[in-house]
């Protein structure tokens, strides 16, 4: 059962819509998901919440609250999600900390969202400081996003380059999208988007299915190297 961590210790860079977005596409191929809600904020946990008591499903994408737990708890209780579902994602506090470091470590994958701006890409060269350090082993990569999809400025590409030139990073944007947004303001997944015509959605799913795709697929191809 894969694990996948979302960390970025920059606040804003889209971890959590994209644990959402990630989510929402395994759950639409019928599988389930337990996404642990490490963050303080409990973004996702809210999300859960106010579906349950919407009435909406939430067997497919289950939030469990991991924000309580002491750093070194996570990997019981990433061990304990991975009993109930075929997918776990580990979505982490916008924050330099343990708990995302020990969270790395039990997982098969780490994905590090970043804008296209110096700011996040300080703190994403951190971040992969961390990984090479404390998780040996452990693939990771960057996503590159909240991108627009045309207009982009000469600064973005540069800095784009860069991230491309020093760091293993995912070909496709997760671009700004309405798409993307929906799922949290209206406590949706991707397709439940779509389905409801609350916004519109083509470009996030294929994104998203993309990004999955390659992560479910580098992790095969690690495994079978072992
Ligand atoms: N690809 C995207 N397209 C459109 N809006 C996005 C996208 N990614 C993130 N956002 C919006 O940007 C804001 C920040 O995103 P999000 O909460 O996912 O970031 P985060 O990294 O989880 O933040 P924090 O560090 O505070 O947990 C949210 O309002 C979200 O809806
Ligand atoms: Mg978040």
């Amino acid at each position: 059962m894969p694990v996948i961590t979302i960390a970025q210790s920059k606040g804003g860079a889209g971890k959590s819509t994209l644990a959402l977005a990630l989510a929402s596409e395994f759950a639409d191929l019928g599988g389930t998901v337990a996404i642990l809600d490490a963050d303080r904020q409990l973004s996702l946990l809210n999300w859960y919440t106010d579906r349950a008591s919407e009435g909406m499903d939430t067997a497919a994408i289950k939030v469990i609250d991991a924000s309580q737990l002491r750093d070194t708890e996570i990997g019981g209780a990433i061990e304990k999600a991975k009993q109930d579902a075929q997918l776990v994602i580990v979505d982490s506090e916008g924050t330099a900390n343990f708990k995302t470091t020990y969270a790395a470590q039990d997982s098969d994958f780490v994905i590090i969202p970043t804008r296209s701006s110096r700011l996040d890409l300080e703190r994403t060269v951190e971040t992969r400081v961390m990984l090479e350090r404390m998780c040996p082993g452990v693939r990771y990569r960057v996503l590159i996003t909240q991108t627009a999809i045309v207009a982009r400025s000469s600064t973005e590409f540069q800095i784009d380059q860069q991230i491309r030139d020093t760091l293993p990073t995912f070909d496709q944007h997760m671009h700004m999208l309405d798409g993307f947004r929906a799922m949290s303001n209206w406590r949706r997944t991707l397709p439940e988007v779509e389905r409801e015509g609350l916004a519109r959605t083509e470009r996030a799913r294929t994104i998203a299915q993309s990004i999955l795709g390659a992560i479910l697929e580098e992790i095969t191809q690690t495994e079978d190297a072992r």
